[in-house]
């Protein structure tokens, strides 16, 4: 037998509790387990690839990204963030993964810490375990937010990164401003880094959108056109941060990606500069299943805490394993919030970026199996 001595960092990993679920679903299963909008690309971004095509912008571009993409997103960021970067201080990525990868990538030594919230998105531990990294769980609050207090607790001479997800994945919760600047002036005081991802931000129902980066600058901001364009298969996201840590990000990103998909950067360039109402459009149409969906979880007896963001619902369960289970083998795929850490026992998070007839005909099968 051949005995191939592959890296501990990756054995270690386990393949993503997600994945094992869609598998184990039948063909016609309501699917509520899916993280990507259930909409298609607006037209006018599919346009402005397709003229990328034809026009024959298919080469390599130069590696932070196409100049004119850069300028817009410095622009966005300046408006909608209330941040100032230049477009020097932005990459464009293959997703927000890839993002995540390369800030993390750019910061870790082996054990360095990274605090992440508990329950989290899936990727933060994976990609600090395979960097070398020493991902540290972070509780969250009542209101499944990670609280400032929380994080200063865990905070060690190690700890180099805190990984801020707001909205979140999976829980739909909205950290508060006040919590923001408070995480913000810890990252300042301890010497840390802020990884914020927000590729949740134009997904908010109840309170507001605040990035850390406008409070402070050891902040490195992560985000997509993945959520907020219906784009998740362009693989397109972003990096933004001051220019120390841009210089290395680069280096790997340049190592790992060269740089990211041409046409998707066009699509990506027309999608920031465009007509917005798509976005609000889905925004709007979110809203409407949130609602359907909480009171009909609240009437089945499920205790739930309206999401205020993302579009995740995370009820309290007797036991995750057990009734995610049971739901997918009645035809409704559910995720169990084991999935996200270990915190997340005794949840499920339920998708409703899917239609709401599906969420309707969803609850009807819970009334019943449940
Ligand atoms: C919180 C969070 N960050 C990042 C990602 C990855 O985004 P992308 O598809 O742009 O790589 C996801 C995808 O589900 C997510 O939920």
């Amino acid at each position: 037998m051949k005995g191939i001595r592959f890296s501990e960092n990756v054995a270690r990993i386990d393949i993503s509790g997600i994945r094992k679920i869609f598998e184990a679903a039948g063909q016609d299963a309501i699917n509520l387990g899916l993280g990507q909008p259930d909409f298609d690309t607006p037209e006018h971004i599919k346009t402005a690839a397709i003229k990328a095509i034809n026009e024959g912008f298919t080469g390599y571009t130069v590696g932070t990204g196409i100049p004119e993409l850069r300028e817009a997103l410095s622009c966005k960021f300046k408006e909608e963030n209330k941040f100032s970067v230049s477009a020097e201080e932005i990459i464009v990525t293959s997703g927000a993964s890839e993002a995540l990868a390369i800030a993390l990538a750019a910061l870790l030594n082996h054990g360095d810490e990274v605090l992440i919230s508990n329950p989290g998105f899936v990727s933060y531990n994976a990609l600090t375990g395979i960097l070398s990294g020493k991902a540290v769980s972070v509780p969250l609050a009542e209101d499944l937010t990670m609280k400032p207090e929380a994080v200063l607790e865990r905070i060690t001479p190690k700890t180099r990164a805190i990984i801020l997800n707001s909205p979140s994945n999976p829980t739909g919760s909205v950290a508060s401003r006040a919590d923001i600047k408070a995480l913000a002036e810890i990252a300042d005081d301890h010497n840390i880094t802020i990884i914020s991802d927000e590729v949740y931000e134009y997904f908010i129902y109840e309170g507001e959108h605040v990035s850390p980066a406008s409070y402070s600058d050891n902040v490195i901001t992560v985000n997509a056109t993945s959520k907020s364009y219906a784009m998740t298969g362009w693989r397109l996201g972003y990096v933004a941060a001051r220019k120390d840590y841009i210089d290395q990000m680069l280096k790997v990103h340049q190592y790992i990606q060269a740089c990211a998909n041409s046409i998707a950067q066009k699509a990506a360039y027309a999608a920031v500069t465009g007509p917005k109402d798509t976005v609000t459009e889905m925004r709007e149409e979110f809203r409407k299943r949130r609602e359907v969906l909480i009171k009909g979880l609240n009437e089945l007896g499920m205790e739930c805490l309206p999401p205020k963001g993302a579009f995740y619902a995370f009820p309290k369960v007797s036991n995750s394993a057990e009734v995610a289970s049971k739901l997918i083998s009645n035809g409704i795929i559910v995720t169990p919030g084991t999935a996200f850490g270990s915190e997340g026992d005794g949840h499920i998070r339920i998708s409703y970026a899917a239609s709401m007839k599906d969420i309707e005909r969803a609850l009807s099968i819970m009334e019943k199996v449940l």
